[in-house]
């Protein structure tokens, strides 16, 4: 095995190593250039990727032929040429045998196509010199680039012919081949053609990207919608393209979140029934609790009254002991009066339905401030209606119940503002304390998930975020309509039908 010289096998190792980096950049780079891109991007490039290829294996060719093609040209000229010189200097020789005709040669000859002429004595000075006709060349030709030139370049090619007269040696003629004219003439058809390859790329790329740009559009309209119905934004809809691919898909999308949306219709009416349900027995217990109980507790108290009063026949040590009992009685009917009022107050707000909501939220508010630790309250209701429906109203004073009383047990605020507002179909409700705040990922406890559970059902949303200047933000809207305001419309429109 031959040694292998030492700088040289260092350059070639580090030549591989440098080769393989390359190759692995490469590799690394060029998914992370296509990849993400849109698929106008990626087309254009393909296209203007083969494109280049296309016009490198072109040119390849092109100066491949022109090399041959050249080399041939000059060769023909040449022998061509030489063949013309000698028929010349026969023909001279043959006019005037043995005589001193070297100067006339010139006018016999004259300039010849890829040729470069030049007539000499025999001591060698030159007596004539004549560069090429140019020939076929076209007027308008410049000449080649150096480095165009270098690459069609023939090998020098020249015949040198002797001038005999009688026998004489007068001179020389030298014929050289002068391939700058063939050259220019394929560079200029090359620059020409090129140009035409050019114009006729940049079109097809100006058409290929409007036309995309066509037939992506509906694609990005259909991402947005599709984002629009994770958003649960069920109404969008999309516009039929007029490919019929796209219309089909775009008639697809609008299906869906039809379907969707009537899903969510019946979701919503199915959690809607549930709660209604609810609020009713809840509703019926109270009733029972308020009806049956109310009366009961009086007729134990109305009891004790007389027992007291019929006390006072007996004699005074047994009196005593009947005393205490119906003492004892008596608070237990006291305990049990205060565990219904509260269990009243817990299952249904007693004044629901008969006052309007914008004072059922305030009575509640004065509740809570009247607790020891309890913050101010700045209270705003916004053009509330008086009801939206046992519902609505329910759900905004359970809401605001338990809004509150986290507020006390968790906040330890000193203020707080409380704004209700109606507009845009929906009722608004936010509760913003500037208290400790409640921390990232505090797990929900029974409160706020039942709160979430019960606004969800009616087909509304919470929102629990930290304020920026320290505190909590709970939002709660309600899809809900303004009675008030839908009489007057329909008032309205009965007036001017
Ligand atoms: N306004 C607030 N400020 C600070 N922390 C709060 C606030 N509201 C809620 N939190 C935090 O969120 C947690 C969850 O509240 P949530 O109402 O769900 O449960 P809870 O109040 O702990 O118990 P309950 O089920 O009796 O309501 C609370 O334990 C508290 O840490
Ligand atoms: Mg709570």
């Amino acid at each position: 095995m031959p040694a292998i010289h030492q700088p040289y096998a260092a350059r070639a190792w580090h030549g591989h190593r440098a080769g393989r980096g390359a190759i692995a950049w490469a590799g690394a780079a060029l998914p992370s250039l296509w990849r993400g891109r849109s698929l106008r991007w990626q087309v254009l490039a393909t296209f203007i990727l083969i494109n280049l290829i296309a016009a490198l294996a072109t040119a390849s060719l092109v100066l491949f032929n022109a090399k041959r093609a050249t080399e041939a040209e000059i060769a023909a000229s040449v022998a061509m040429a030489e063949r013309f010189v000698r028929t010349s200097i026969d023909s001279l020789d043959r006019a005037m045998p043995g005589g001193l005709w070297l100067e006339d040669l010139p006018g016999r000859i004259g300039p010849m196509r890829h040729v470069r002429l030049l007539i000499s004595t025999v001591g060698g000075k030159a007596i004539w010199q004549e560069h090429s006709s140019g020939g076929g060349a076209r007027p308008h030709e410049a000449a080649a680039p150096r480095w165009f030139a270098s690459m069609v370049h023939v090998d020098d090619l020249s015949r040198e012919i002797p001038v005999i007269s009688g026998g004489r040696r007068l001179g020389t003629v030298l014929v050289t081949g002068e391939p700058e004219d063939e050259i220019a003439e394929v560079w200029s058809d090359m620059a020409d053609l090129a140009a035409v390859g050019l114009l006729v790329d940049l079109s097809v790329i100006l058409v290929l990207y409007f036309a995309f740009g066509r037939v992506l559009t509906p694609l990005s309209a259909l991402s947005a919608g599709l984002r629009q119905l994770e958003q649960g934004h069920f109404r969008h809809r999309l516009l039929e393209p007029k490919a019929r691919e796209l219309a089909d898909l775009a008639c697809r999308f609008n299906a869906l979140a039809g379907s969707l949306g009537t899903a969510q219709a019946e979701n919503i009416r199915l959690n809607h029934r549930l709660l209604t349900a609810q609020e009713d027995e809840r509703r019926l217990i109270a009733h029972e609790l308020h009806d049956e109980l109310g009366p009961c507790l009086f007729g134990l108290r109305a009891n004790m009254a007389v027992l007291n009063r019929l006390a006072s026949d007996l004699p005074e040590e047994k009196a005593g002991r009947v005393r205490s009992r119906v003492q004892i009685l008596s608070e237990i009917a006291g305990r049990v009066q205060t565990v219904n009022r509260r269990l009243l107050q817990r299952l249904r707000p007693i004044a629901l339905g008969d006052v309007p909501l914008a004072d059922l939220l305030a009575a509640l508010v004065s509740e809570f401030e009247k607790h020891d630790d309890a913050p101010d309250i700045a209270f705003r209701p916004v053009q509330l209606a008086d009801s939206y429906g046992d519902c609505v109203d329910l759900t905004l004073y359970r809401c605001l119940q338990e809004g509150l009383t986290n507020i006390v047990r968790h906040a330890q605020a000193k203020s707080v503002e409380l704004r209700i507002e109606d507009g845009l179909g929906a009722v608004r409700l936010s509760l913003r304390d500037d208290g400790l705040g409640m921390a990232a990922g505090t797990p929900l406890g029974m409160g706020l998930s039942g709160m979430k559970e019960r606004v969800h059902a009616l087909g509304g949303s919470v929102s629990i975020s930290a304020w920026a200047t320290g505190g909590t933000c709970l939002e709660i809207t309600l899809p809900a309509e303004n009675p008030e305001s839908r009489r007057s419309a329909i008032a309205g429109h009965e007036g001017t039908s």
